[in-house]
């Protein structure tokens, strides 16, 4: 079975728009390991717009799993990466402008730059995984890095709008994880995957893990709404004035 590490950024997104203290990651990655998580995934962006370095620091002390890392392979974020020491690191491609990851890393055009920054991590003793779209080509380049992981981007194939795109995409994705497979790399999948496209991608068995996030969230929000609103409920009634 793949194991399940629960991306937590999108209870960050919540906190931030209001610059508040709750709800906090760090709650949500205790909660999301009592209820059997393999590990916890947060991405510390160069805006800081939901996971703050203060999360990255505590999730490290807290995380009893695996803590995975998502970063952006800039100086910044590899300094800030090998001070905390997460479990795993998982470079990622990083725009500004961009609501979430948008595609894998283009590893081709930088495999010198990506070999010298995983060789610091190597020393280090953490490994590293690539987010990588479902092309070959960039398999084998990244094979050539020295990453020790691939996590193959299902973005595509989590958007797919028929029926006949959605086998298109997902082959890509199955012939994407066989290769990296086959190359010896240890084989992630995720990006927007959901609680029911999840189940094709479950079944290939080269795939060791699954980095899951903003749906898990987005019910964690709904199946909790009934629950909340009665607490509320419950205590303006016990409060309120009686005539
Ligand atoms: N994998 C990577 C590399 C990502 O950047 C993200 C989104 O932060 C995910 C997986 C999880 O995607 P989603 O939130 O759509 O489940």
């Amino acid at each position: 079975m793949a194991k399940l590490c629960v991306n937590v950024d999108h209870v960050a997104t919540v906190r931030e728009a209001r610059k508040t203290i709750e709800p906090d990651p760090i709650a949500a990655a205790i909660l999301a390991e009592l209820a059997g998580a393999h590990g916890i995934t947060i991405h510390l962006r160069e805006d800081r717009r939901h996971i703050q370095d203060r999360d990255l620091r505590i999730m490290q002390e807290v995380v009893k799993t695996k803590l995975n890392l998502e970063m952006a392979a800039t100086k910044e974020m590899i300094d800030i990466a090998l001070s905390v020491k997460p479990d795993q690191v998982t470079f990622v491609p990083e725009k500004r402008q961009e609501i979430t990851t948008e595609g894998g890393l283009d590893v081709i055009s930088q495999e010198d730059y990506l070999r010298r920054a995983i060789k610091k991590f190597k020393e280090a003793g953490i490994p590293v995984s690539i987010f990588i779209d479902p092309d070959l080509k960039q398999i084998r380049s990244a094979k050539k890095t020295g990453a020790d992981c691939l996590e193959i981007n299902t973005g595509k194939y989590s958007e797919a709008k028929t029926e006949k795109e959605l086998d298109v995409e997902f082959e890509k994705v199955k012939s994407a994880v066989k290769f990296a497979y086959k190359s010896k790399l240890t084989v992630h999948a995720g990006h927007g995957l959901t609680y029911s496209n999840v189940k094709r991608v479950s079944d290939l068995r080269e795939i060791s893990e699954l980095n899951i996030g903003h749906n898990i969230v987005a019910r964690a929000v709904l199946v909790g709404m009934e629950r909340a609103v009665r607490e509320m409920l419950n205590i303006i009634n016990q409060y309120s004035v009686r005539s």
